[in-house]
């Protein structure tokens, strides 16, 4: 039978950004139940709060965190070795999904550029940040949250990309996705199941993974290799 203590994540301490809600806060559920130390950073200051008082306020700290903002995410990491010592794992999960615009010409120049401000510019402080306090130890982990469409590849020691598609039930605009985007027939995509992915990249048991891009969607990529953004007139 599994146990809390069989998964190599005890002791270990967790930086996950946009861990208030969504995959974040399910990595970080699944994280504390065995064992790490998380901090959550996030924008959402009384809901990051109120996860950490729920799931535990002596292994989880909430920092206010805008991973645009250089000096917001130095001080995320800078409050994970201070308060616990050291950071052994960097999780770069902040983001937002929008309706999605199949038109090209629906799209505008701000909201792609907000896009590329917190996925692309997030991630870079976030692996700069950790990697400044990872040298140090000479190890580390760096995990990135990206959609199929954007992959975002880590730098690190220890690095490792972890891939979703369409999370089914966290917003209106993908509920219902799972069953018209993965080849498993009756399987739904949920927040969990990224998270769970997440856990074997943060844990000792792939400690001999690195540089990877685990892909969670059912098998989609597999079956639609072309999988394409916008429609073609
Ligand atoms: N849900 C999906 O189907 C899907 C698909 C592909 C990729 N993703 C990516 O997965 C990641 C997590 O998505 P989710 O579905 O859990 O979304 P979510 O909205 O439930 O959670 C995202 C979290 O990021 C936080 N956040 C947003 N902007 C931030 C910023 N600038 N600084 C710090 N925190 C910020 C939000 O407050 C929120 O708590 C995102 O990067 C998203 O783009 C999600």
């Amino acid at each position: 039978m599994r146990t809390t203590t069989n998964i190599g994540l005890e002791g270990k301490v967790a930086v996950i950004t946009g861990g208030a809600s969504g995959i974040g806060l399910s990595t970080a559920r699944l994280f504390s139940r065995h064992g790490a130390k998380v901090v959550i950073a996030d924008v959402q200051d009384d809901l990051g709060q109120s996860v950490c008082r729920y799931l535990n306020p002596s292994s989880t700290t909430f920092i206010h965190c805008n991973v645009t903002n250089e000096k917001d995410v130095e001080n995320a990491v800078n409050t994970a070795t201070a308060k616990y010592g050291k950071l052994d794992i960097m999780f770069n999960n902040a983001g937002f999904s929008d309706l999605a615009k199949p038109n090209i010409l629906d799209n505008n120049k701000a909201d792609f550029e907000q896009v590329l401000r917190v996925k692309l510019v997030g991630v870079f402080l976030g692996i700069k940040h950790a990697t400044r306090v990872m040298m140090g130890a000479r190890k580390g982990i760096i995990i990135n949250t990206a959609s199929v469409c954007s992959v975002i590849g880590g730098a690190a020691s220890h690095a490792y990309t972890s891939s979703k598609h369409g999370v089914e039930g966290l917003k209106k605009n993908t509920a219902g996705v799972g069953g018209v985007y993965s080849n498993l027939k009756g399987a739904v995509l949920k927040a969990k199941d990224v998270a769970e992915a997440v856990l074997y990249l943060g844990s000792d048991e792939s400690k001999y993974v690195s540089g990877h891009n685990l892909i969670v969607d059912g098998g989609y990529t597999i079956v639609n290799s072309r999988f394409c953004m916008f429609e073609q007139s």
